[in-house]
């Protein structure tokens, strides 16, 4: 018996495999909704014989991948993708989202941007109006950490943001590594008045790798609900 939240990501996890043809590679989020979905592809490649190859966006996913059965390639061995699916932590009216709280969002925003589609899955309590609410991952490399913060700090002042604190991410007392093995800063912003902008001066930012801002990348959202239902918004 699965619980609401989990009802309302897997039925959305459910309709946007469906989209899955035979003879696409399909980009693999990662997080719990695209957990769902991952699961679901494997039941219909050995249900239907669906035949797929899946770009996974981090180890956890690519494991998962084939112990479900699905074949599981490189992105630079797949080159670009038909479709990619995944989850998310904010989606606004727009469809720009936030993501990172994986910790995937390098992978994630590489495998989605070389993508022909993107479909978030998400829950309600993914839908924002204005993005920021959420913290803001920066994937940042280790060498000069402490300095790349203060220059995030300090560009923050200048901004459109209402809240200015930057955090590493730790897991049980140490710095938590990406699969890249880079680290992350989480940026609590609470509101962000120019995503764009934001972004681009992130990236400006010589120790920041990439940031957990997708600007322009989603094309459709699947949104589940407690009772099963799944709106489409494109
Ligand atoms: C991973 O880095 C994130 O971008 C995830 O997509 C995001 O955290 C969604 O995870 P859940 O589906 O578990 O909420």
């Amino acid at each position: 018996e699965l619980s609401p939240i989990d009802t309302a990501k897997f039925a959305a996890a459910r309709e946007a495999s469906q989209l899955v043809k035979s003879g696409m590679t399909v980009g693999l989020g990662t997080g719990s909704t695209a957990a769902w979905m991952v699961r679901c592809l494997g039941e219909r490649v050995r249900n239907e014989g669906l035949k797929i190859r899946g770009v996974p966006t981090s180890t956890r996913t690519a494991k998962l991948a084939q112990d479900v059965g699905i074949e599981v390639l490189k992105l630079d061995e797949a080159g670009w993708l038909d479709l990619t699916i995944d989850g998310t932590d904010e989606y606004d009216p727009d469809l720009n989202l936030i993501k990172g709280a994986g910790g995937a969002l390098l992978q994630e925003k590489i495998v989605a941007t070389a993508s022909n589609r993107m479909v978030v899955i998400a829950d309600s309590s993914k839908t924002v109006a204005g993005l920021g609410a959420f913290p803001l991952s920066i994937e940042v490399i280790p060498f000069g950490l402490s300095l790349t913060k203060q220059l995030i700090e300090e560009m923050l002042s200048s901004l459109d943001v209402a809240g200015r604190t930057v955090s590493q991410r730790m897991v049980d007392g140490q710095p938590f590594v990406t699969d890249e093995g880079n680290q992350i800063l989480d940026l609590h912003l609470r509101r962000i008045g120019k995503p764009h902008q934001l972004s681009l001066m992130l990236n400006q930012v010589p120790g920041v790798v990439e940031n957990g801002l997708f600007l322009d990348i989603c094309d459709t959202v699947f949104l589940g609900h407690e009772d099963g239902h799944v709106d489409v918004i494109e």
